[in-house]
């Protein structure tokens, strides 16, 4: 028996000797794996050839990396894997549906809670209800299915973004901020037709950018002034939560949450697709703070989704959210899912690949018109970019520029968009830093015979959404030998 032994008294360390790493490791551990399809380069051209240059119409089993989005492909934890065995799957008022509501709630402070199927199916509802004929909805910038629900409601979409969000080479904290005095300006003669207005939280089709408390507030009082609710897109709340606290004077001691419950209070509404930082698969949801709007809604969502306290949903998806809309405010998660977007960034910077400044929350845009400057814009570099990372590095990207927002006159060429981006979007919590060292490989790979790269057109197209399915052709040049 040593117990009246006094302890030896431990030692105080001095700076020097505790470890302060500068590595950011992934703050999990690999429990399940899948296999990565690493198929030859003849099966990407076979691929290729047969999805006419769409990568949306490639097989997942000829990607090696797939970057084409971060919706719906992370990882999910043990905590939600666990969670999911809890599904309650009642038609009416399931337990999981109340849990789901409890969460929304507390990091919304919104009174309605409307769980969807994903982001889009609240865009639908929201705007066959608020938009329509003669109306108009300004937003910093409108995702593509958000600007597509709006547009089909017979309603005009309206960007607002800052004008350093449109440059790909400007440098800005906050690139996704609304531009308030040409908002308040166009609302002095538009007020009347302006159901509501949407901020991007971060701006996906400006580059992920964040949007800065201040500007919320600042934007509000525009539209207080005509009495105009404001609805956050909040598919990515908490990286645009971690931004500010990174970023914005006066923040740095909050938690992710205490700037996220501020974000929605400085709100009215909220529509999210909780296939992004929600951690889920599938799923989203309508939050409302008006009875009125919250009940028509809900009226619709019985005849297009399923019952209000599912909306097209499994029990055991809401659980899942439930879990997944925590656990991403974890700031060990967000110091690592912000870091590891900036490590891909900075290693394409240091190669000299031009970039959308500065590296995204959810994804690194390079600038496609850049990166091919010998191609006219109506030539689709960003395409051009996109089908030749697949070919070489088994890379899927996705082009957000002219095939996704440009259009073809009515002489046959097309009228670009303002930039021609490609997004490598990476999905939370799946990939490895050795899968971006590839990345980063691939693309210099790419980079460095770009003058070798032609032109895409479109030969075939739909009337909405035309990136998902159209059909592109070379303009004379051999993708396949170049
Ligand atoms: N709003 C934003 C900001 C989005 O990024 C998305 C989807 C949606 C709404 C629509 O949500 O897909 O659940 O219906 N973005 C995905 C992407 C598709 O790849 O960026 P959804």
């Amino acid at each position: 028996m040593n117990r009246l032994r006094p302890s030896p008294p431990v030692p105080k360390p001095s700076s020097h000797q505790v470890f302060q790493p500068k590595t950011i490791i992934e703050p999990f551990r690999v429990k399940v794996v899948e296999p990565l399809p690493q198929p030859p380069r003849s099966e990407r051209v076979e691929a290729l050839a047969q999805a006419q240059f769409n990568l949306f119409s490639v097989p997942a089993t000829k990607v090696t990396i797939d970057l084409m989005t971060d919706s719906g492909t992370s990882a999910m934890s043990q905590e939600q894997w666990a969670a999911i065995m809890r599904g309650d799957e009642s038609y009416a008022g399931a337990r999981s549906y109340f849990r789901f509501k409890e969460t929304v709630q507390d990091l919304t402070g919104m009174e309605h809670i409307i769980p969807v199927h994903q982001g889009r199916a609240a865009e639908k509802i929201l705007f066959s209800i608020m938009g329509g004929e003669g109306k108009a909805i300004p937003a910093n910038t409108h995702f593509d299915t958000t600007r597509a629900n709006v547009e089909f409601s017979g309603a005009e979409a309206i960007d607002f973004v800052i004008d350093e969000g449109l440059g790909p080479s400007t440098e800005h904290p906050f690139k996704g901020n609304v531009n308030t005095q040409k908002l308040a300006s166009w609302l002095e003669e538009n007020h009347s037709r302006v159901p509501l207005m949407v901020m991007t939280v971060t701006n996906n089709s400006g580059g992920g950018q964040p949007v800065s408390l201040e500007n919320i507030r600042q934007t509000r009082e525009v539209l207080q002034r005509w009495n105009i609710p404001l609805f956050l897109d909040c598919a990515r709340f908490a990286e645009n939560a971690w931004f500010i606290k990174m970023r914005e004077k006066g923040q740095a001691d909050r938690t992710p949450r205490e700037i996220t419950q501020e974000m929605f209070r400085l709100c009215d509404g909220a529509m999210m697709s909780a296939k992004k930082d929600g951690f889920g698969n599938i799923g989203g949801f309508l939050a409302i703070n008006h009875d009125e709007i919250a009940s028509e809604c809900r009226n619709l969502l019985i005849l297009t989704e399923g019952f209000p306290t599912y909306g097209g949903l499994a029990g055991r998806d809401l659980e899942a959210l439930s879990v997944g809309l925590e656990e991403v405010l974890d700031e060990h998660y967000l110091d690592y899912r912000i870091s590891s977007t900036a490590y891909l960034w900075n290693h394409l910077d240091r190669l000299g690949v031009p970039l959308l400044r500065p590296a995204g929350g959810h994804a690194v845009y390079l600038d496609g018109r850049t990166f091919l400057s010998h191609l006219d814009p109506a030539e689709l570099p960003g395409q051009a970019v996109s089908v030749a990372l697949f070919l070489e590095g088994g890379i899927r990207a996705c082009e957000i520029g002219t095939v996704m927002f440009g259009k073809t006159r009515d002489d046959g060429l097309q009228e670009p968009s303002p930039m021609d981006l490609v997004r490598l979007a990476i999905p939370r919590r799946v990939y490895t830093q050795s899968h971006m060292d590839y990345v980063v490989e691939a693309v210099a790979h790419v980079y460095e015979k770009r003058d070798k790269l032609g032109g895409l057109r479109i030969v075939d197209e739909p009337p909405a959404l035309r990136h998902f399915t159209c059909a592109f052709e070379p303009i004379d040049w051999d993708p396949f030998s170049a």
